[in-house]
Parts: C-alpha cells; structure tokens; sequence
C-alpha cells in the first residue's frame, strides 16, 4: 500500500471494504478462528477443552494474562474478584432510577467510574462488579429488590444467587446449574474481533478510560444481529410455537420477510464449535430443571434449515446464540447477561492495545460521494 495522497494528482490507494470485512486495524494473540474448519482458540488452546476442563475465571486470567493460572494465581484472582464484586450506592441508585421497562444492556452505559490508572484494580472491578450490575438491572426491570452478591460464593453461583434468592441468606445455588453457567461464561468470553469487541478497541484507540470502551462495547452487543440473537432467538422459537409452524416460518426466511436468528455468521461458514457445547449442555440443564417443550421446535428448525437448500448454498449454520437463549431461558438468567463474561475479552483486548506499539487512533476513510465542488448563492 502507498500513502493516501502523494502528491495533487494522486489522490492515492483507498479500500473500499464496507464493515472492514478484509481490514484487519490490529494484531492480536488472544483467540483464533478458523470459520472454514470450525476452530475456536483462546490463546492457542480449543475451546472445547477449556470448556471442559477450566473454571469462567481460569479461562478470564489466560485471556487477560495470556497463560493459564497456577493454582496461587487462580486463588488470587478469585480472591480480588469477590472482594470487588460490590458497587458503590451511587451506582445502585442510578439502577434504581431507571425506569423498569428500559433494556437492561442500558445500566453498563451508565457506568462511569474515575479511573485510578491501576490496571489490575480495574480488571478485577470490572470482572467483580459486572454480574452485580447485570443482575441488579435485571431485578429492577422485574420490579424485585436489589441483592448483593455474597463472598460465600464463586463466580457463577453469585449470578444465580443474586438472581434467585430474594436476598435469602440460606439459599444454596444448585452446583450443576453453576457449573452450566460457568461453562457458558467461558464459551462468550472472546470472540476476537467481533463487533463490540472492535467497537471496544476503536474506542480505546482514542485514549479513552476503559470503563467507557467497555460501555461502548456493550452497546454494540445488544443489538439483534451479535448478542442480542441470545434473546431474539428465544421469542423467535416463542413465536414459532410448534413444529407444525416450521415450514411456514422457513418460507419467510427464504422470501426475505425474516432472517433465522442464531444462524450464520461472518466468520463460521460451519458449525459454530460454541454451539456444540452448548446444545449439549441445554439437554443437561432440562434434566435439572425441567424440559423447555421449545427445544423440540429448536432441534427440528435446525434440521429442517441444515436439509434447505437456501441455508446449505448460504453456508448458514447454527451460531452459539441459537441454543443460549433456551439455556438462559431455562435457568431463569435473562439473555443481556452474556455481557458478563464478554468482559473479559474486552478487558484482554483493552491491555493488549496499551502495550501494542502499533496501536493509532482508529479512523477509517470513506469513499467519497457527494457533490464535488459548489458555490453558495444567496437565497433568491
Ligand atoms: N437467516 C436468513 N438468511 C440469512 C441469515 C439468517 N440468519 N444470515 C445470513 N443470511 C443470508 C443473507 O440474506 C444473504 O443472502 P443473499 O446472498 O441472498 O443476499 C447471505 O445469507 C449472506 O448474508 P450477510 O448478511 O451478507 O452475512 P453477514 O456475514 O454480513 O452477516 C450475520 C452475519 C449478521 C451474523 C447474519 O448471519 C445474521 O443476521 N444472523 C442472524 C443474527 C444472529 O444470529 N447473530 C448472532 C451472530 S453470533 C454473535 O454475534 C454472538
């Protein structure tokens, strides 16, 4: 590539690349896909086997850290976690004041905080207060009370302690169903440069602190088309209803009227490898809590869709939000809440782009179409 201009007749090379689809605006060692093959990476290891083997937080310190934990390490980490996992009043204030029918995903926009240029501090308050946010958003939305978290607890039993006791000291999180949680925190913790991540590290490019990146990020996540299919393919299936619907419903689909939530992705031209682990784990969730009669419409949309000849040519195939929505659903955990652990991509990217040398403020070009030169001309 040579300079933009170099010279008054040479108005230079420009890409036009609409949503940067071929533009790569940063290097990054945190995670690695292969749409093509179904691969997944944090760090050089398969999700599958992190999914597997490791704890939410584990998983946050190797994408923040870049190496798996010691034992020590990992102790630490959920140390300072909990010990940050309480908000100020002001900020439970501030949830209180919202009106009830806001989107939840809104309560992170308003979270500006001084920073105290201490990283780590920063690391573990946002992985500490993140869940106590999300959940107390979510219970003002359903006009419940505020809980706060409680040190008793790890990670993924604090989400469904706030979220379920009522504030109830001698409630016990059911250990499976915060294990499932855990695991789902680890399958949305990174996607690379998806677009509330890219939208983070645009925003940091500027200089700002990181709280508002990650305000900015989560912005860009709510929206249908990323994070928010999580909810969209809940009501979707909702609004289907029954099996006998799925026809009528993929013909929509193929005249355009409707696009099939949870499917496709710029990057998978395959099965999304999250979305493996996480239909597995909806059949593990049904067995504690009962079953959602919504998962026989899920598993024969996909059928019916992977057998149609518009999705095969389309290369669309499930994405991990088609099942999460049915497993959020199922354990009472409302689908804004795959922001949780999307923090600590966020947070690994934010430290990656401070110490990256190349990083440049982000300012893309545009390709220019208006009128090329006019004069102004009093009104007549
Ligand atoms: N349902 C029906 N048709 C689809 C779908 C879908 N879900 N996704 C893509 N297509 C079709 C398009 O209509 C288009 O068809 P055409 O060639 O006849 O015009 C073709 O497939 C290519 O679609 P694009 O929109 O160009 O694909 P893009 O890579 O830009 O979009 C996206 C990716 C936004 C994820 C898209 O597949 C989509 O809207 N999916 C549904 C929403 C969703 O599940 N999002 C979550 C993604 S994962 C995440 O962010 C956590």
């Amino acid at each position: 590539l040579k300079k933009i201009t170099t010279g008054k007749d040479d108005k230079g090379l420009k890409l036009y690349d609409p949503g940067y689809f071929n533009t790569a605006p940063v290097r990054s060692s945190i995670s690695y896909i292969d749409g093509d093959e179904g691969i997944l990476r944090y760090r050089g290891y398969p999700i599958e086997e992190l999914a597997e083997n490791c704890t939410f937080l584990e998983v946050a310190y190797l994408l923040i850290y870049g190496n798996l934990p010691s034992q020590r390490q990992l102790a630490d980490l959920e140390f300072e976690v909990s010990q940050h996992s309480a908000v100020p009043q002001g900020l439970l204030d501030i949830i209180q004041s919202m009106p009830q029918d806001a989107h939840p995903s809104g309560a992170f926009g308003q979270y500006i905080y001084k920073s105290k240029q201490v990283r780590d501090k920063q690391i573990f308050r946002i992985l500490g207060q993140a869940p106590t946010i999300a959940a107390n958003a979510f219970l003002r939305t359903s006009g419940k009370p505020p809980v706060l978290p409680s040190n008793n607890f790890s990670y993924a039993e604090n989400v469904l302690y706030m979220l379920d006791s009522m504030g109830n000291k001698s409630y016990k999180p059911n250990p499976r169903l915060a294990r499932v949680l855990d695991i789902i925190f680890i399958l949305h913790a990174e996607h690379e440069m998806n677009c509330s991540t890219a939208a983070a590290r645009h925003l940091a490019s500027s200089g700002v602190d990181v709280y508002a990146a990650i305000s900015g990020a989560v912005g860009a996540l709510y929206g249908p088309l990323h994070g928010g299919a999580t909810d969209a393919v809940s009501k979707m299936l909702s609004e289907i209803g029954t099996v006998e619907n799925i026809p009528d419903f993929i013909q929509c689909v193929k005249n355009k009227k409707r696009r099939l939530s949870g499917f496709g992705h710029r990057v998978y031209k395959t099965y999304d490898p999250r979305a493996k682990v996480v239909r597995k784990l909806a059949y593990e969730v049904f067995s504690i809590v009962g079953k959602d009669p919504l998962i026989e419409v899920a598993a024969a949309l996909e059928k019916a869709a992977l057998s149609d000849e518009y999705f095969v040519k389309r290369k669309l195939y499930p994405n991990v939000d088609f099942y999460s929505g049915l497993v959020y659903r199922a354990m009472g955990i409302p689908p804004q809440f795959i922001a949780v652990p999307r923090m600590a991509g966020y947070l690994a990217h934010w430290l990656e782009s401070l110490d990256d040398p190349d990083t440049k403020i982000m300012r893309p070009q545009q390709v220019y179409t208006g009128v090329w030169l006019r004069h102004y001309a009093p009104v007549k």
